[in-house]
């Protein structure tokens, strides 16, 4: 039998690629340019799958479009806001994501964030690369602690926990709202808040770790950053979309809001630029899963998905379209 024909969409780690090259025929993308909606496919024609990732779109339109060859989507992510698996799904598309593997290090881009955006990181780190540190001060630089803080976790899942455990090492208290309560012996101490609204007017530090969803899109607007105690944290390590811009720009303009620290955004690459002005930003471009051990994790994840797929099984990390 010959070895399906995959494409992929963007340039995969080494590893990755060189077992794809071993178990499939597949067409990578050396360049890794984003393909645009028709390079995509057009290459997709006589294809058996796509292995695609955050960058590419896949929407009723082109999910409708594409060839009858394609039968699997597998993305090289845990989130999947980009595909719309009910489309998929009714052309009988099976996709399948890559959770768990990026848990950690999500988690630790989170931490960074949190304490970047509290101590003012990239205020520090521009006047040592500018050469404008001329000398310690007792009043210099001054930030806020994160020990003894109160932080929100909004969306309790797999990152949101591991994110609490490492919060816990800083000895923060760890508040959380999630759509369904964990079993108490793996709360871990931590409160449970039964709305958004509650959890907010509590959180010294606010961190998201939600899917985007039309339920969750905007989630942090005008009125949910009200509810913040002033002067507290905002971080974003989940997707851009859960955040209302204008109104977090606004919060942090006044000084409402101390300080946020961002890692994904409305629009990536193309930022609201305001976010760049500001003195209070802590950001980085969606580092989230960014390690040679994540990436490597997160292509063999995908794979195994693919192996299961081709194979005549289910694949282990199947997406099934939410329940809104
Ligand atoms: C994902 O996998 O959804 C992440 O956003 C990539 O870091």
């Amino acid at each position: 039998m010959s070895r399906p024909k995959i494409l992929v969409t963007r340039k995969l780690p080494y590893a990755v690629e060189a077992r794809l090259k071993q178990d499939y025929q597949p067409h990578l993308n050396p360049t890794d340019h984003i393909f645009g909606q028709d390079e995509l496919l057009s290459k997709a024609q006589h294809t058996d799958a796509l292995l695609v990732t955050v960058t590419d779109k896949i929407d009723r339109v082109f999910v409708e479009k594409l060839p009858s060859s394609v039968r699997m989507i597998a993305t090289f992510s845990v989130g999947y806001d980009q595909i719309d698996v009910l489309a998929a799904q009714e052309k009988g598309i099976v996709v399948s994501n890559t959770p768990d593997v990026l848990t950690n290090a999500t988690a630790d881009i989170t931490l960074l964030l949190m304490l970047g955006a509290a101590r003012g990181a990239h205020a520090g780190e521009a006047a040592i690369r500018e050469s404008t540190w001329t000398n310690w001060a007792p009043t210099g630089y001054l930030g806020t602690e994160v020990t003894g803080k109160r932080l929100g976790i909004l969306g309790m899942g797999r990152i949101g926990q591991a994110v609490a455990r490492r919060a816990r090492a800083f000895d923060m208290e760890i508040h959380y709202h999630n759509r369904s309560r964990l079993p108490a012996n793996e709360e871990l101490g931590a409160h449970y808040h039964d709305t958004p609204q509650s959890l907010f007017s509590v959180s010294d530090f606010l961190s998201v770790h939600a899917a985007s969803t039309p339920q969750t899109r905007n989630i942090v607007n005008q009125e949910t950053l009200a509810l913040l105690p002033a002067g507290a944290i905002f971080v974003n390590a989940a997707r851009g979309d859960l955040v209302d811009d204008e109104a977090l720009i606004k919060a942090l303009t006044s000084g409402r809001i101390a300080a946020a620290g961002l890692d994904v955004y409305r629009g990536e690459p193309n930022i609201d630029p305001r976010y760049r002005q500001l003195s209070n930003t802590f950001l980085l471009p969606h580092l989230g899963s960014a390690t040679q051990e994540t990436r490597d994790a997160m292509g063999f994840c995908a794979l195994d998905n693919l192996d299961a797929f081709f194979a005549g099984n289910p694949p282990p990390n199947l997406v099934k379209p939410r329940q809104t």
